[in-house]
């Protein structure tokens, strides 16, 4: 297995580029779907979990290829109807081929994802909207089949902004008869994102970006030949990078309008951040102030910055409080953090971080994508040498991580473990 080795203490500076966002590519992928011909994505991150859903589509028969030029995807024939529990096991966003199946081809099955490392996330109200819509939902065997001769448009209530719910919705809904309303949607750019490759593939859909979206269904919609925005947590991970370790960091690509929350903090921590051409620098100077943080919805602070930011603030000079709304056991990579010296202390939703001056380098394990990228982060300021094992989660959705900070002069590399 593969893990990653850090020597802390080098100032980062230079300049990084930021991938398409893994979020948007994978609904994007699962959207190709939806349309008889080859889609293309362009400059698609070379991410295990994109590599997961390309085996998906290529289970369902679609065909899937990977060039200089992107993502192929083609949909002309899509005999499969079935997503396996061994894929959405792996990666819970299999779930997002749900809608674009039944809206297509009246019929779907797919394992349900069950619990995973952060939380119990259920599908229910992917599940609820599309009977909303008219399909038959039944579950039987841990599958969940969905069935509809043909969805009709309808007002969905959700009950909580789910973005992949929104995202299975909304594509389920561009081929629906009629008009559908999405009210309480998920409001993350990734969904605008989705937005604008369908209504470029003919469909017709208004809102996206606010918290009501409406999809008028057309008959059939044509392939796709999309740029995905680029990845705001990979960029928000990079301003952090650059914060922790002094120095001046340019994040190419990364958007200051999708950045609102996570830059905001950066300000208060003491952190300098300024809009240059085609993205965002960052400058640290210094022990970060500590901040309280509250993650939430988009537009509030992602939940997938929070184990990164907590990194920042173990180093800072005072007393944080991080509390998690979205997901319920999101704090994997607190002990973790401690036994490299940080003193933090989980009560229920929050996690209360005591600024140290110093972080000591030590063998840490990876439990899920967002953690690893956390102490990653931890290893870059620690004194002496990290070693994250189980690479394997940041492998998901980090495209060549350890490459791009050695680009900015950390010093890290990837090992092989026995
Ligand atoms: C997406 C992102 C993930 C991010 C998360 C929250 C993708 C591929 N993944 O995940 O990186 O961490 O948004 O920003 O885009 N819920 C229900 N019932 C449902 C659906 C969700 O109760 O039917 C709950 C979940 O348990 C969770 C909350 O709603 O507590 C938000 O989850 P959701 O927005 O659905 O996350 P994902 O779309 O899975």
């Amino acid at each position: 297995m593969d893990a990653i080795e850090i020597e802390g203490g080098a100032r980062l500076t230079g300049t990084v580029e930021v991938s398409p966002a893994k979020n948007a590519v994978l609904p994007l992928m699962a959207a190709a779907l939806l349309a008889p011909g080859r889609s293309r994505l362009r400059r698609v991150p070379r991410l295990s979990d994109v590599r997961t859903l390309a085996r998906l589509l290529e289970h369902l028969g679609a065909g899937v290829e990977f060039g200089d030029g992107g993502l192929w995807v083609d949909a002309a024939r899509v005999p499969g109807r079935e997503a396996p529990y061994e894929l959405v096991k792996t990666m819970r966003a299999s779930v997002l081929v749900l809608g674009p199946l039944v809206a297509r081809f009246g019929r779907a099955r797919v394992s349900l994802p069950g619990g995973c490392a952060i939380g119990a996330r259920p599908i229910d109200m992917h599940l609820k909207g599309l009977e909303a819509m008219g399909a038959r939902v039944v579950l039987e065997h841990g599958y969940v089949e969905v069935t509809a001769r043909r969805l009709r448009g309808a007002r969905i209530v959700l009950d909580l902004p789910t973005v992949t719910g929104t995202e299975n919705l909304m594509m389920a809904a561009a081929l629906a008869e009629g008009r559908t309303v999405i009210e309480n949607a998920a409001r993350e750019p990734e969904v605008e994102d989705l937005a604008r490759c369908l209504n470029a593939m003919g469909g017709r859909v208004r809102g996206a970006g606010s918290s009501v979206i409406e999809i008028d269904g057309v008959g059939e919609l044509g392939p796709m030949d999309h740029l995905p925005v680029p990845d705001r947590i990979e960029a928000g991970t990079f301003l952090v990078a650059g914060a922790l370790c002094g120095g001046e960091v340019t994040v190419r690509g990364a958007r200051a309008d999708h950045l609102d929350a996570l830059v905001a903090k950066l300000k208060q921590a003491g952190a300098r951040v300024d809009p240059v051409k085609d993205g965002l620098r960052v400058r640290g100077d210094g022990r970060a102030r500590s901040v309280d943080v509250r993650t939430g919805p988009y537009p509030g602070f992602p939940t997938d910055m929070q184990a990164q930011f907590m990194a920042l603030m173990a180093v800072g000079r005072g007393l944080s409080v991080i509390t998690e709304t979205v997901f319920e056991n999101r704090f994997m990579h607190v002990p973790e953090l401690n036994r490299m010296g940080a003193d933090i202390r989980v009560e229920g939703g929050s996690a209360v971080v005591r600024g140290v001056r110093r972080l000591s380098g030590a063998r840490v394990m990876a439990t899920d994508l967002r953690a690893s990228a956390a102490l990653v982060l931890a290893g870059l300021v620690a004194d002496g040498t990290t070693v994250v094992s189980r690479v394997y989660h940041l492998d998901r959705g980090y495209e060549r991580l350890e490459e791009k900070l050695a680009g900015l002069g950390a010093r890290i590399r990837r090992i092989r473990e026995r």
